[in-house]
Order: structure tokens, then C-alpha cells, then sequence
């Protein structure tokens, strides 16, 4: 008897993927696996109640604490990709992995997954499953699959498709980003109204405040202040009020909150793995309420050369992300400087939401690299430094542009002058 587990959603994809795996495989038994990274409640009953009527064995697994868990490193990580904070990415190596767990624990002989072979995703996945000795199976890309002929082969063999997730567009969603792409959208000059988002309402002119409180780079906490700037003030001063909650009850909350601002849209021509660019629409309120808040610290925190630096980490980090290489030795090399710098950003930072935006209005941490009395335009000095120490350091300063501005108005005088002088003193002596 084999067997062999698929990744399945209940979308049309993964629907036709089953007899496609008796048929054209030669599985004996194919077991549904859907994990669970955050999606909506209504994509959980679609594949209940397809694999119910396909008689799929079916299998549901709860990865939403070590999907936020991710969420939050990337965080640390102020990762992005062009523009995108990664949710898909970030999720797939960890829906590969319970998968394969899955597979293991049910003798499967064969991993399968639905993904077209213009993806991102086909190469997560398998990134994962390779490591295993198990035959990696793609049917859709495998036997050139296009929609139109799995919606005749689903209508033939009597499949249960139903709408739901196979409606407009192609649609991705977990705790950390909403993802809408085809169809219409596929045109890069093509305006989307309103209803391509669910996470996310047209900013009204109202604000709100929010305070967000790190640990060592980590959101731990969280306040909802309302819409009155002095009550987050009075907030701050007061000790650390926000209300500690675990990671994904932070992530829901603040999609919720900032959402219902108009926070977290992007609409980004991404440059897929295979070269490919597409056109992808995001949502991702909490992604990028997180994302600014986190930043704010480390401005407040970290050096300068801190910063710099960890830009290119940051950007390496991301890229490894999106290519869904999470585990990847450099990335264990990233984290090590990451940790590093994140072990003073402690602290808790203000968020307005307003117009669509999540903008740090304001800072605080024990740890801040930063002195109130140094910076003041109201201080003489700052302990045995006074201001007109810095004359020595003025003079200096463009030392080196000045000396090359000298050579290179020598060289312009050499460049112009000489042949004159050439001609000049040719022309005295005829
Ligand atoms: N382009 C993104 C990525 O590769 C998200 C893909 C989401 N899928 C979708 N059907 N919209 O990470």
C-alpha cells in the first residue's frame, strides 16, 4: 500500500490534485494535510468539507504559534521584500515541515504539493521536502495543469469545487499578510477598488494611538490608547502599562486595530525567484505597525554604524526569507550580529495610525544611545565637553575635499592653459 500527502486547501488546485495522484502516480492512498498559519475560518470548513466528500483522509495541524513566533524575528530582522513583509515566504517552510511530519508519521512514500510551476512556492516547499528521502510530487506544474482544464476535469470526475477561495483572484492569507494576485490585477496599470481587501478599511480622517512594547527587538505588549495624543503621554510616563500578550494575539489585535485605519497596503511588482515579475497586492496592518514601531527603537538604540551596518544584514535576512531558505547557515550567521544588536532594544515606542499610515510619534528606552542634555540647543556643555570644542573638529572638517578642490582647479588651469601658452609663444617666435 502507498501513500502519499498532499498539502491541500480544498482549492481547485489541490481538488484535482487527489485522483491526479492515484491516476497519473500510482498511489494507492492520498492524505490531505492542511496547516493552519492563520488563514480564515472559512477556508479551514472548505477543505473539511471537500476532503469530505472526495473521502480524503484529512489532517489539520496548528503551526500558528511557531508561524508567529517567525513573524517576530522577522520583525527583529526589519525584513521586507520590496516592499512585502514576507507572509507567504515566512510560512511556507514551516507548512513544508508539518507536512513532511505528517508524512512521516503515516509511512507516506510521496510528498505533493499544488503550486504551478511559475511560483515562488513550488521551490519553499520543496526546499523542505528534499531534505527527505521521499518522492517530491507537483502535478500541476508536472503535467502542465491550466484552470480551465482542471475545471473540466473536476466537472467530469464529479469533484466538489466550490467558490469560496476560487473566486476572482488568487488569494494567500495568514496571520501576517493577505495576498491577492490574477485575474484582473495581472494588468500592472490596472486600478483595484476597495473590494480586493478584506484586512483593510479606506482611511478615515480619524487617528488612533497605540503603544508597543520591545523586549531584546521582540513585541511583547500592547496598549490601545484612543485617539487623544496626551493620554499615550501620560501612558509613557507612567511604568510600562501595556497589556503583555503572546504573539498571536498581538498579531490579530493589531491587524484589527491598525486595519480599521487603512494600514499595511502595498501594491508591489515583485520580482518572483524564477525572474518573473508579477504584480501582487498585499495587506498587512500588523506586519507594518510592527515593522515602524521596531525601527523607531533601534533609531533610538542603536548607533550609527550599528545601523548602517545592519541594513545589509537585514537585507540578507529577508532574502533568504523570501527564497524560503529560513534555515540557511548564513541566516544562523545573521542572527548571531541580530541578536547581538537586539539586546538593548528594549523599550516602548508610540504608533499613530493616521491616514493610512503607522508612524512612530514617539520613543523611550533605558538603553538609549542617545542624551537629551548633548543634543539640547539649551546646554552649554555635556560633562567636560563644551560647544566650542567642536571649532577644532569644524576646521577639520572637508579637509581632504578642500585639498582636491585645489588639484582639481590646478588641473583644469594645466588643461586649458598649457596649449594656449603653446600657441601663444609659437606664434612670438615666428
Ligand atoms: N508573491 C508572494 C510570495 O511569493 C505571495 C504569493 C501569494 N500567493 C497568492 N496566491 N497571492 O511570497
Amino acid at each position: 500500500m502507498t501513500r502519499v500527502a498532499l498539502a491541500f486547501s480544498g482549492g481547485l488546485d489541490t481538488t484535482v490534485c487527489v485522483p491526479l495522484l492515484e491516476e497519473e502516480y500510482g498511489y494507492d492512498e492520498v492524505i490531505g494535510v492542511t496547516v493552519d498559519v492563520g488563514q480564515p475560518k472559512s477556508e479551514f470548513a472548505e477543505a473539511e468539507e471537500t476532503a469530505e466528500a472526495l473521502g480524503l483522509e484529512h489532517y489539520v495541524v496548528d503551526a500558528r504559534a511557531e508561524f508567529a513566533a517567525l513573524c517576530l524575528e522577522a520583525v527583529r530582522a526589519n525584513a521586507t521584500y520590496q516592499g512585502y513583509p514576507l507572509g507567504t515566504a515566512l510560512a511556507r517552510p514551516i507548512i513544508a515541515a508539518k507536512i513532511l511530519e505528517v508524512a512521516a508519521e503515516h509511512d507516506c512514500e510521496g510528498l505533493a504539493h499544488g503550486c504551478t510551476g511559475k511560483g515562488n512556492d513550488q521551490l519553499r516547499f520543496e526546499a523542505v521536502w528534499r531534505d527527505s528521502d521521499m518522492e517530491v510530487i507537483a502535478p500541476v506544474r508536472e503535467l502542465a495543469l491550466t484552470r480551465e482544464w482542471e475545471k473540466e476535469y473536476a466537472a467530469e470526475k464529479d469533484l466538489p469545487v466550490q467558490g469560496g477561495n476560487e473566486g476572482d483572484w488568487s488569494i494567500d492569507t495568514n496571520l501576517w499578510s493577505r495576498a491577492v494576485e490574477g485575474n484582473e490585477l495581472e494588468e500592472p496599470g490596472y486600478v483595484p477598488g476597495e473590494e480586493i481587501y478584506e484586512w483593510t478599511s479606506e482611511p478615515t480622517g480619524e487617528t488612533e494611538f497605540v503603544e508597543i512594547g520591545f523586549e531584546e527587538g521582540y513585541p511583547v505588549s500592547l496598549d490601545v490608547l484612543g485617539s487623544d495624543a496626551s493620554e499615550s503621554q501620560a501612558g509613557a510616563s507612567a511604568s510600562d502599562a501595556g497589556e503583555a500578550l503572546d504573539p498571536v494575539e498581538l498579531i490579530e489585535t493589531l491587524n484589527e486595530v491598525a486595519g480599521a485605519h487603512g494600514v499595511g497596503r502595498s501594491d508591489v511588482m515583485e520580482d518572483r525567484m524564477l525572474g518573473l515579475k508579477v504584480r501582487e497586492n498585499y495587506e498587512h496592518p500588523a506586519a507594518t505597525t510592527l515593522l515602524s514601531a521596531h525601527e523607531a527603537l533601534e533609531a533610538l538604540v542603536l548607533t550609527q554604524e550599528e545601523r548602517s551596518f545592519k541594513k545589509l544584514i537585514d537585507q540578507q535576512w529577508a532574502e533568504k526569507a523570501y527564497e524560503g531558505l529560513i534555515d540557511a547557515p548564513l541566516v544562523t550567521a545573521l542572527e548571531g550580529f541580530i541578536d547581538k544588536t537586539q539586546s538593548r532594544v528594549t523599550g516602548t515606542v508610540t504608533i499613530k495610525f493616521e491616514g493610512g499610515q503607522a508612524r512612530a510619534v514617539g520613543r523611550e528606552s533605558e538603553y538609549a544611545a542617545y542624551s537629551a542634555s548633548a543634543a539640547s540647543f539649551d546646554t552649554e556643555s555635556v560633562g567636560d565637553i563644551a560647544q566650542e570644542d567642536a571649532t577644532g573638529v569644524a576646521k577639520y572638517h572637508g579637509f581632504q575635499r578642500r585639498l582636491a578642490k585645489g588639484a582639481i582647479d590646478k588641473l583644469a588651469d594645466d588643461e586649458s592653459g598649457s596649449p594656449e601658452l603653446a600657441t601663444d609663444g609659437g606664434e612670438d617666435e615666428a
